[in-house]
């Protein structure tokens, strides 16, 4: 018997990511449905959107009952929104992946238990306990708010035990976590998805440049076979154990040639936007397949691709499209300092030229 066909997705949060999905959908014939506070919000501008608050009971009612499959840009919804939607839609990735995901403690504990090595860290929830942490994991180190943080908003940089105090001043509430922080020699990410039957694709391994804790620009494919194995290897076992469906990503830091877990991201990530055209069928596209139990594309890329990411405010398109091969992403939000507002991809058939072509390219982007 034929499975009845999943077409209409209904997607929780309308930032750029949802748009991106919204948008990969629309050739397969899959339709989006938004929820979202902002009726401007980047997916509002593509797809029919719901408008108020994301953990609404009757809202998350109306999406679930226009939709075959719901989904998330936003992956903090707590599983107890979710709760009563479960016997009655499908909800991917699943409500427990997106729980753990959203605990930094509970996140490292997955990862440990599946033996992939993590940062060491304490669990933190007061003064003393930053103290005890700071002791037995020294400096320097990061305190994080375990639930909540992105683009490094809520983290702060400890360098001596002059700061423990204006670091508690900052951050101090139970809920926290210390981390030591690691001297990488760089960071990487794996994006990948897993079908509801449990076949799993991945694209080649990235190489991601931050600062200020927020991604600037990623590279792909970063070549190293071992480690690309190894990430590989970790990613399978993190969406078999939580039955995942759809794409995930987990961001690693290198560390004397082995692989350290930083986080996951139950979604498709922002190291992954060079797919869209740097691979046979890009993240985005892949997650709906995935969710809506059609078969997963090639995870191949076609070439050498770069991502910038538009932090602050968009860069003069005319100048930027005149660069051959650059695709230009303007995710239509109001510009403000830091915020996520574009990105661009360039794609070259060798390494060489594609480094070439990413260092002119950067010289016309100014983060703000
Ligand atoms: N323990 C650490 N050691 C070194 N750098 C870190 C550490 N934790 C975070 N960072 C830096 O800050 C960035 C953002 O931190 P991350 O934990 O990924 O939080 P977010 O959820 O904000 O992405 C990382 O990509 C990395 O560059
Ligand atoms: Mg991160």
């Amino acid at each position: 018997m034929k499975s009845r066909e999943l077409s209409r997705v209904g997607i929780v949060g309308a930032g750029q990511l949802g748009r991106m999905m919204a948008l990969a959908g629309y050739p397969l014939g899959l339709h989006s449905v938004f929820l979202d506070r902002g009726k401007d919000s980047p997916g509002a501008q593509v797809a029919e959107t719901l408008i108020g608050g994301l953990e609404d009971p009757e809202l998350l009612g109306e999406l679930a009952a226009r939709s075959d499959v719901l989904t998330f840009d936003w992956e903090n919804i707590s599983g107890k929104a979710l709760a009563p939607l479960s016997g009655s839609i499908a909800i991917r990735p699943p409500a427990a992946a997106l729980e753990i995901a959203q605990d930094r403690l509970h996140e490292k504990a997955l990862f440990t238990r599946l033996k992939i090595p993590v940062t060491p860290h304490r669990a933190v929830d007061d003064l003393a306990g930053l103290r005890d942490a700071t002791r037995l994991l020294g400096f320097p180190g990061v305190l994080k708010t375990r639930r909540l943080g992105y683009d490094g908003k809520g983290q702060f940089v400890l360098r001596g035990a002059a700061d423990v105090e204006l670091a508690w001043d900052l951050l101090g509430a139970p809920g926290l976590v210390y981390e030591k922080f690691l001297r990488f020699s760089r960071e990487v990410s794996i994006v990948g998805a897993r079908s509801q039957e449990g076949r799993i694709v991945s694209y080649p391994l990235t190489a991601n440049t931050h600062a200020g804790g927020v991604l600037r620009y990623s590279v792909a494919p970063y070549v190293n076979a071992k480690l690309e194995r190894l990430a590989n290897t970790y990613l399978r076992r993190v969406l078999k154990e939580l039955a995942y469906v759809g794409v995930a990503a987990i961001e690693f830091f290198v560390v004397g040639g082995r692989l350290i877990a930083n986080e996951m991201a139950p979604r498709v990530h922002n190291s992954g936007h060079w797919t869209i055209e740097g691979a046979v069928t890009s993240q985005f596209e892949n997650h709906m397949r995935a969710i809506c139990d059609l078969p997963l594309g090639s995870t191949r890329p076609t070439g050498h691709s770069a991502m910038i990411n538009f932090l602050g405010n968009l860069p003069d398109r005319r100048r930027l499209l005149a660069i051959e091969g650059l695709a230009y992403h303007d995710y239509g939000k109001e510009p403000r300092a830091g915020r996520k507002v574009g990105h661009c991809t360039i794609q070259r058939a060798r390494a060489a030229d594609r480094d070439k072509a990413l260092a002119a390219t950067l010289k016309l982007i100014e983060w703000t």
